[in-house]
């Protein structure tokens, strides 16, 4: 099986985790609940009164790791086709710009447009995730890249 397979489609499902954990953030009103930015009061440590939010920060950090990861493994990769490789650099712009959006909503409390972008951007950056998948899953596995590669060499 394609390496690729396995980190994007565990991308997209810590990003789902992580959009999940933003809904409940957002309809349980606990946006505030870690009023510093980048960190909670407590420092790395997690705390009862912020667990959430502090979840959030976390998963989003993780997430944005992922799809940096993902971004870098589909250029490289040789067999990944263009729309896959758009759709991942697109990907690697949003998640920062996500992150970087996430600490302008707890700088500006909670302004209602900067909560609506991000909640859009979020969209954006799943559906291009999804994408990068479904390019992923049609990827040929090392075996038949192999068995290409020398059928063509007898050719
Ligand atoms: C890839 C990164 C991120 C994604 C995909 C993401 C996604 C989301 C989503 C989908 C929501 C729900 C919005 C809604 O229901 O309207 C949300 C809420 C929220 N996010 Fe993020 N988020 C990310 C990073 C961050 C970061 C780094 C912070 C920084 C503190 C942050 C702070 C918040 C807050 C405070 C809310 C609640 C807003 C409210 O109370 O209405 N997010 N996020």
């Amino acid at each position: 099986m394609n390496f690729l397979k396995y980190l994007s489609f565990g991308t997209l499902s810590c990003l789902f985790t992580l959009i999940f954990f933003g809904g409940y953030v957002s309809a349980s009103g606990v946006g505030l609940s870690c009023p510093d930015w980048p960190l909670c009061p407590a420092g790395l440590v997690p705390m009862g009164e912020f667990l959430i939010e502090y979840m959030h920060r976390t998963l989003a950090a993780t997430t944005g790791l992922l799809v940096i990861l993902t971004m870098f493994f589909t250029l490289k990769s040789k067999s990944s086709r263009r729309g896959m490789k758009l759709a991942a650099v697109i990907a690697g712009g949003l998640v920062l710009s996500q992150i970087a959006l996430g600490g302008a909503v707890i700088v500006e409390r909670l302004h209602s447009l900067l909560v609506t972008i991000h909640f859009a951007i979020g969209m954006t950056l799943f559906s291009m995730l999804i994408l990068v998948t479904v390019y992923a899953f049609q990827l040929p596995s090392p075996a038949a890249r192999k068995e290409i590669t020398s059928t063509l060499g007898k050719t």
